[in-house]
C-alpha cells in the first residue's frame, strides 16, 4: 500500500500481474490494472512478460521468493528486512550478482530525500570531517495491528529486523563508511507484546565516526513531537490523539487485531491514506560534522554553523518513495546505481544481527566478521 503510488506514478513501471494468498487482493489487483492475479508465485514467475518483481509479503518469505525470482530470470525489488537471516542475505546478495540481475532492498528511510541530501553534503566536506550521528525515534510500532509473526522473535518478530533496518540504513548512508562495530542492549519490557520493543545501540564507522541509535516502538513518548509533528508518513500528526494506538488494539482484542491488519493491506476494506504534504523521515536525527551540526527534518535540513542558522528547504514529494523506483528502475536497466542493492541489504541485516549479539554476549559486535565468518564457513 506505501509503494503503490510510486509504483503507478513511474513511466518505467507497468504493473503487469501480481500474486498473494488472499483472492481478494487479487481480484482487486485484476481490476485496477487489468493484469492478471495469479495464485501461486511459480506462476506468476512463469510470465515472460514478467522482467521484475517486487516482494512485500511477510518477512519470513523474503529469502526463498528473492531466490525464487532470481532463478526464473527476474530483477528484484525486496522490502526491508532483506531477510531474517544473514545467511539467507548473502545466498541472495550472491545469487542476484552471478545472475547479473538486480536486486535492490528498500524501501527503507535510507532513501528519504532529506536523508539524500545530507548525504552528499556530509561527503563534500563542507562543514568538515563527519563526527557524530543521533538518532532517535519513539513511536507506537508495538501496538500498530500486527500479524501474529510480528512480534515472534523467531520470525524475525520486533523492532529490530522491521525498524533498526531502515535506522542503520539511514546512519549508513549519512556516514558513508563501513560499520566498524556495534554495542547494543535491546530490551523486551512488556508482556502484552513479547518481543523486542526497544533498542539502543553505539555504531562504529571506518575514519572514526560514530553513531547512538535509540528505538522504542512501546507507544508512550512521540519523538514525531520534536519534527513539528509530522508523521513518518509526511502526514500532520494530531498530539491530542495520544494514547490512540494502546486504546484502539485494547478495544477490537486479539480476534480484532488480525482483521484491523489485513483492513489495512491491499485488497483490504481500510481506507487508502491521503496523499501526504511532507517527506517521510525516521524520527530525530543530527549529523555532526566538525563545523556545523546539521538537523534533518521532513521539510528541509536546519544547519548550525559556528555563528550562522541557515535552513536548507527540501521541495515537497510529488509521490512519496519515488526514490526507490527510481534506484530500481536505473539498476534493472543495468545503469550503475551503488546504493541500496544486495551487498548493502546484505551489510545492513549482518548489522541488525550485531545489535541483537551485542545484547545477548554484553560484548562489541564487528558486522564484518559475521559476514567474513559465513563465507569462510560456505567455502568449506
Ligand atoms: N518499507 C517500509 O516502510 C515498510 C512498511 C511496512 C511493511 N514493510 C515490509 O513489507 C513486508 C510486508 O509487511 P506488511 O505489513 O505489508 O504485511 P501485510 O500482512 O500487510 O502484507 C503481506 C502480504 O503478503 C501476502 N502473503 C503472505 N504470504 C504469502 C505467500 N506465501 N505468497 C504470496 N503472498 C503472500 C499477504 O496475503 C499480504 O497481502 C514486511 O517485510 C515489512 O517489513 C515495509
Amino acid at each position: 500500500m506505501l509503494t503503490l503510488p510510486a509504483l503507478i506514478a513511474h513511466p518505467g513501471v507497468v504493473l503487469a500481474g501480481a500474486t498473494d494468498l488472499r483472492p481478494e487482493a487479487l481480484q482487486r489487483f485484476s481490476e485496477e490494472f487489468g493484469a492478471p492475479g495469479y495464485a501461486t508465485l511459480d506462476e506468476l514467475l512463469q510470465d515472460e512478460t514478467i522482467d521484475a518483481v517486487y516482494i512485500a509479503t511477510p518477512h519470513d518469505l523474503h529469502a526463498v521468493q528473492t531466490l525464487a525470482a532470481l532463478r526464473a530470470g527476474k530483477h528484484v525489488l525486496v522490502e526491508k528486512p532483506m531477510a531474517t537471516s544473514v545467511e539467507d542475505c548473502l545466498a541472495m546478495a550472491g545469487a542476484a550478482r552471478e545472475a547479473g540481475l538486480a536486486l535492490i532492498v528498500g524501501p527503507s528511510h535510507g532513501f528519504d530525500e532529506q536523508v539524500r541530501t545530507a548525504a552528499s553534503l556530509v561527503a563534500s566536506r563542507e562543514f568538515g570531517q563527519v563526527r557524530m550521528v543521533t538518532a532517535l525515534n519513539f513511536t507506537d510500532f508495538m501496538f500498530r495491528p500486527r500479524r501474529p509473526e510480528e512480534l515472534d522473535p523467531a520470525r524475525g518478530g520486533g523492532v529490530v529486523f522491521s525498524q533498526a533496518a531502515h535506522q542503520i540504513d539511514v546512519v549508513r548512508r549519512l556516514v558513508g563508511s563501513p560499520v566498524t562495530g556495534i554495542r547494543a542492549v535491546t530490551a523486551n519490557w512488556d508482556s502484552q507484546r513479547p518481543s523486542d520493543g526497544a533498542y539502543t545501540a553505539l555504531m562504529t564507522f571506518e575514519g572514526g565516526a560514530a553513531a547512538s541509535l535509540s528505538y522504542s516502538g512501546y507507544a508512550h513518548y512521540d519523538s514525531d513531537e520534536l519534527l513539528g509533528w509530522i508523521s513518518e508518513l509526511g502526514q500532520t500528526k494530531d498530539p491530542e490523539l495520544y494514547g490512540q494506538a494502546r486504546r484502539q488494539l485494547a478495544r477490537i482484542g486479539t480476534e480484532g487485531e488480525q482483521s484491523a491488519k489485513a483492513a489495512r493491506t491491499y485488497g483490504g476494506d481500510g481506507p487508502r491514506s491521503a496523499k501526504a504534504p511532507h517527506h517521510e523521515h525516521f524520527g530525530f536525527i543530527i549529523v555532526s560534522c566538525e563545523k556545523a551540526d546539521m538537523k534533518l527534518l521532513p521539510t528541509g535540513i536546519e544547519i548550525y554553523e559556528n555563528e550562522r542558522r541557515i535552513f536548507h528547504p527540501i521541495a515537497p514529494p510529488k509521490v512519496p518513495r519515488a526514490a526507490v523506483l527510481e534506484e530500481f528502475v536505473a539498476a534493472v536497466a543495468g545503469r550503475p546505481t551503488g546504493l541500496h542493492d544486495g551487498q548493502w541489504g546484505l551489510e545492513t541485516m549482518a548489522c541488525c544481527r550485531a545489535l541483537i549479539m551485542s545484547s545477548s554476549q554484553g560484548t562489541d559486535v564487528d558486522p564484518r566478521k559475521i559476514i567474513t565468518d559465513l563465507q569462510v564457513e560456505n567455502f568449506k
